[in-house]
C-alpha cells in the first residue's frame, strides 16, 4: 500500500499510533449513573475524586498498602488505586459519601462513633469501606477475624482497639437485627391462618 493510496497516517498521539486516547464509561456511582471520559491507563481512584468530586477515597501512598482509598465495587471492598477505570465500566460503585442513609448514619458509622473509632480524614473512610465488607459478608466474627480483614487499611497513628471494638458491635447489632427480623417473620407465620401457631391441635 503506498500513501497516496491510504491517505495521510493518522498522527500518532501522545500513547502511540493505535492506541485510543479515551474511552467512554459508566459507572453507578452511589444510586446515580454516572459517565466519564478516561484515558484506558486511569485509576479509578482518580475518577472517583477528579472527575466526580467524591474526595472520600484518599490516596495515601504509591504502593498499594495503606487502604485509604478503598471503595465498594459491586458489593466488594477493594483499593481504588489498583484498578483501571475502566474495569469497573458498568459496575455498581458505593464511596464513603453514599453510605449514609438519607443522612442518617448507618449501624456501623454510628458504632465508629459511638467507639471513639473516627481517625483521621485518610484513614477513616477506608477503613469503614472494608468494614462494612467485612460486617456484611459475616466476616467479622471475633476479634482475629476483624484484625485480619483490616489488615490492608494501614492507620499511622493507632492501636486499632477502638476501630476494632466498632466493627464488632457493628456485626453483633447486625446479627441481632437480623435474629430479630426472622424472629418476627416466624410470629407474623404462626399467627396467620394456617400458621403453626394459628389452629388447634
Ligand atoms: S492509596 Fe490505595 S492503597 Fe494506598
Ligand atoms: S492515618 Fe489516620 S489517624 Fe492515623
Amino acid at each position: 500500500m503506498t500513501f497516496s493510496d491510504a491517505g495521510p497516517p493518522a498522527p500518532p498521539g501522545p500513547r502511540g499510533p493505535g492506541v485510543p486516547q479515551a474511552l467512554r464509561i459508566t459507572i453507578t456511582v452511589n444510586g446515580r449513573q454516572l459517565p466519564a471520559e478516561v484515558d484506558p491507563r486511569t485509576l479509578l481512584v482518580h475518577v472517583i475524586r477528579d472527575c466526580w468530586g467524591l474526595s472520600g477515597a484518599k490516596i495515601a501512598c504509591d504502593t498499594s498498602q495503606c487502604g485509604a482509598c478503598t471503595v465498594l465495587l459491586d458489593g466488594r471492598a477493594v483499593k481504588s488505586c489498583t484498578i483501571l477505570a475502566v474495569q469497573a465500566d458498568g459496575a455498581v460503585l458505593t464511596t464513603i459519601e453514599g453510605l449514609d442513609e438519607a443522612g442518617v448514619l448507618t449501624n456501623l458509622q454510628q458504632q465508629f462513633r459511638d467507639q471513639h473509632a473516627l481517625q483521621c480524614g485518610f484513614c477513616t473512610p477506608g477503613m469503614i469501606m472494608t468494614a462494612v465488607s467485612l460486617v456484611g459478608d459475616g466476616i467479622a466474627t471475633d476479634e482475629a477475624a476483624v484484625r485480619r480483614g483490616l489488615a490492608g487499611n494501614i492507620c499511622r497513628c493507632t492501636g486499632y482497639q477502638p476501630i476494632v471494638q466498632a466493627v464488632l458491635a457493628a456485626a453483633r447489632a447486625t446479627g441481632d437485627g437480623a435474629q430479630a427480623t426472622a424472629a418476627a417473620r416466624l410470629t407474623a407465620d404462626s399467627a396467620a391462618p394456617g400458621g403453626d401457631g394459628g389452629g388447634a391441635a
